[in-house]
């Protein structure tokens, strides 16, 4: 994923600098090279043979390093670094970036670099608090510098508050989002939806399906990564939502219904994988449940449940586009062509649930893209890559 990327890691001193070398590790699986600079103080907690051994690289710590003398190193590590991360951030090197002060390796190379910065803060609470501090913090998001906020909780100094150095997943969440894929989805809205949806008999049972949102939690993901502003609204699913996107919850068709249409107007793009079920009981239904109590039979009376990709793709303005998704048995095609008609979408992703690899639960898919011009039949990839040549032929 981060192949040909170079991360720079600055880590200042603070006991939480013990997270980073998983957070190195973690990026060295994903590929990238990673280039990391401690502060004195940061080799104090942690040592740079930890780092030396997990990057293969040498680790820094000093201005004037005497091994290389083939390059300027804080010149060329400015250079070469796609998106540098000071994690810890003390105090010391969050005042240091806000005025310019450029005494050490750390400081001088981040003078230098034109990519872009993250600063993690982790510190005890009252220190973070500290006007000097947040104005600081100020200074440096004016210049463009994303400051992450630190996690509230236990902090190793026995206070608690905010401060806390936030686990290692967000800390690679945020460098992903930065470098992992081309911005070509930059300042488009998108919503996605996900899951199943649930049709309430009584308070107790539901209809429902085997949805487990996983594709389109990999559409929402993608998406993001691609730099899109992305709305999911999801079913009720087990899996964890992709990192900066707005996230709603539903539980019906009704509700999904009143989610997509309430920000459909302000959307570029809609992509409907969500499951929804076909129907809902009839009122009567839900009242004959409460007088079966005594156990006899009972013959439901269900209505079908709002067709939403078919009003959004009569309500669509120009130059919106809508995208559903179509798992069937059998006739993969001539019904996914049916309903790309029907439902006047742009495209629609079709799959066949009796595929191997496809359908519910599964990390791969097969899909068949349709567009009133063309039929592009995919490979079997994995979800995430499946959804990027989605998102290809919805924005070309
Ligand atoms: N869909 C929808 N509203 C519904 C049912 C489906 O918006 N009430 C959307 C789904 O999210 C999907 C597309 O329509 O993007 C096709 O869904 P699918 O279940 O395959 O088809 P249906 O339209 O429900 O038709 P059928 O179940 O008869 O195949």
């Amino acid at each position: 994923m981060l192949t040909g990327k170079t991360v720079l890691l600055g880590v200042t001193g603070s006991i939480s600098a013990y997270k980073i070398p998983n957070l190195a590790s973690a990026l060295v699986k994903l590929n990238a090279n990673v280039e990391v600079i401690m502060t004195k103080n940061a080799a104090e907690f942690i040592t740079p043979v930890t780092f030396e051994t997990l990057t293969k690289n040498r680790c820094l710590t000093e201005t004037f390093d005497r091994a290389d003398v083939s390059e300027v190193k804080h010149i060329a590590l400015a250079e070469r670094a796609d998106v540098i991360l000071i994690a810890p951030a003390s105090a010391n090197i969050i005042a240091k970036m806000a005025h310019g002060i450029a005494d050490d390796m750390l400081s001088t190379t981040l003078l230098a670099a034109r990519c872009p910065v993250l600063v993690s803060p982790a510190m005890n609470v009252n220190m973070f608090k500290h006007p000097s501090v947040q104005d600081n913090l100020k200074i440096l998001e004016k210049r463009g510098v994303k400051v992450i906020p630190p996690d509230s909780g236990y902090l190793a100094c026995g206070a608690t508050g905010e401060g806390k150095l936030p686990p290692e997943q967000t800390l690679l969440d945020y460098i992903l989002r930065e470098i992992a894929k081309q911005k070509d989805m930059a300042g488009k809205k998108v919503l996605v939806t996900a899951g199943p949806t649930r049709e309430s008999l009584d308070p107790v049972r539901f209809i429902t399906n085997h949805s487990t949102g996983k594709m389109g939690y990999a559409v929402a993901k993608q998406a993001m990564l691609r730099g899109a502003d992305v709305t999911l609204i999801s079913g009720p699913v087990s899996i964890a939502p992709p990192p900066f996107v707005k996230v709603v919850n539903i539980q019906s068709a009704r509700e999904l219904f009143e989610a997509v249409s309430g920000c459909f107007e302000e959307t570029d793009c809609v992509v409907m994988t969500a499951a929804v079920a076909d129907y809902t009981p009839e009122k009567t239904s839900t009242e004959k449940i409460k007088k079966s109590a005594d156990g006899s039979d009972l013959t439901l009376s269900l209505k079908r449940t709002e067709d939403i990709l078919q009003w959004l793709g009569r309500h669509k303005r120009e130059n919106q586009l809508v995208c559903g998704f179509s798992m069937e048995t059998e006739n993969v095609l001539e019904n996914s062509r049916a309903k790309l008609e029907k439902k006047n979408a742009d495209l629609i992703a079709a799959n066949s649930i009796k595929d191997e690899g496809s359908g519910f639960g599964t990390d791969t898919n097969h899909l068949v893209l349709i567009t009133k011009e063309n039929v592009t039949d995919l490979p079997l990839l994995s979800k995430e890559d499946a959804a990027d040549r989605l998102w290809d032929a919805l924005i070309k």
